[in-house]
């Protein structure tokens, strides 16, 4: 077979593109169609030219060797984004808040630790902001006993996440009135404080294969990660995360994410992108 030169025009082959595609879904549940097929292209090509591979084919062989583990992780990486910021979609903080102070702050006040599941962290900003308003919401607490969990599949996401140190022009949503709370500016970074640092542990995980841990949370924000996902993967990670959210908890989805018939999961809709855990009950299906 002929090699397909990198720079070729004419994009990728059928046969490299199904490669990668089949890649994709089995690693990360990723649904490549055809129409993805130019997108695959210029993204992966960018990344064959860096790692020094004459051409595809070359590039797809290593991808399914067992040499090409790490290569995988970095193909996933390329055909995503991690774009994410402080309080982006700041209504599901609001209703944070509200879960916080109305419905469950005596519980945590009775010494009950309090859980939350950044699922798809990206490079934590959302675990950060989730850790602000525990803050913000329950620093009244003697001892309170908070964690939250931040994870992702891609673990250099995960080493910037852990370092808590952003560009303060990408920061600009911490400045409350002008004022830096729960976080300090270093020449021309902020870094968040010890503080919110121990709250939250980074882990990687991937969201379609078996997750290591059976606890259950308060409040899981899953957002902007199920958009790569087919309707059956969807399903089965809906599934699984109503499974672990406490009765009455909440899951936030990114704003083109939504359940469909979200009492198949035992759960309700209550706001935008946002739903609750039936109590068992309650639940009408
Ligand atoms: C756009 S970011 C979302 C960040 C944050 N949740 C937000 O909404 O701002 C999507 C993240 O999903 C992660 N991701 C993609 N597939 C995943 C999978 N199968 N399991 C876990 N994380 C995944 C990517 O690495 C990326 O960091």
């Amino acid at each position: 077979m002929t090699a397909i030169p990198v720079l070729e025009t004419d994009g990728i082959s059928d046969g490299n593109f199904r490669i990668i595609a089949g890649i994709a879904k089995s690693y990360a549940g990723i649904s490549l169609s055809e129409k993805k097929k130019s997108l695959v292209y210029s993204r992966i090509c960018r990344r064959v030219r860096q790692e020094g591979f004459g051409c595809f084919d070359e590039y797809c062989a290593f991808l399914m060797s067992e040499a090409g583990s790490d290569e995988r992780q970095h193909l996933v990486s390329a055909l995503t984004t991690n774009v994410t910021s402080f309080y982006r979609e700041k209504h599901h903080f609001s209703y944070l808040e509200s879960l916080l102070r109305q419905q469950l702050y005596g519980r945590f006040e009775r010494g009950e630790e309090l859980r939350i599941w950044s699922a798809a962290c990206s490079s934590g900003e959302e675990a950060y902001s989730i850790a602000m308003t525990v803050i913000k919401c329950l620093s009244t607490i003697p001892h309170l006993k908070a964690k939250i969990l931040a994870t992702d599949i891609d673990s250099d996401v995960l080493q910037q996440a852990r370092l808590g140190s952003y560009a303060s022009i990408e920061a600009e949503a911490l400045f409350e009135d002008g004022v830096l709370t729960s976080c300090r500016l270093e020449d021309d970074r902020v870094v968040m404080s010890e503080k919110i640092r121990e709250m939250i542990r980074f882990r990687r995980l991937n969201l379609v294969e078996p997750w290591p841990f059976s606890s259950c949370f308060h409040a899981i924000f899953c957002r902007n990660v199920a958009i790569y996902f087919d309707r059956e993967t969807q399903d089965r990670l809906w599934g699984n995360l109503s499974a672990r959210i406490f009765p009455g908890g909440e899951l936030y989805l990114g704003h083109s994410e939504r359940i469909a018939h979200p009492e198949r999961f035992g759960m309700e809709s209550f706001g935008h992108n946002a739903y609750r855990k039936v109590s068992s009950g309650r639940r009408r299906s």
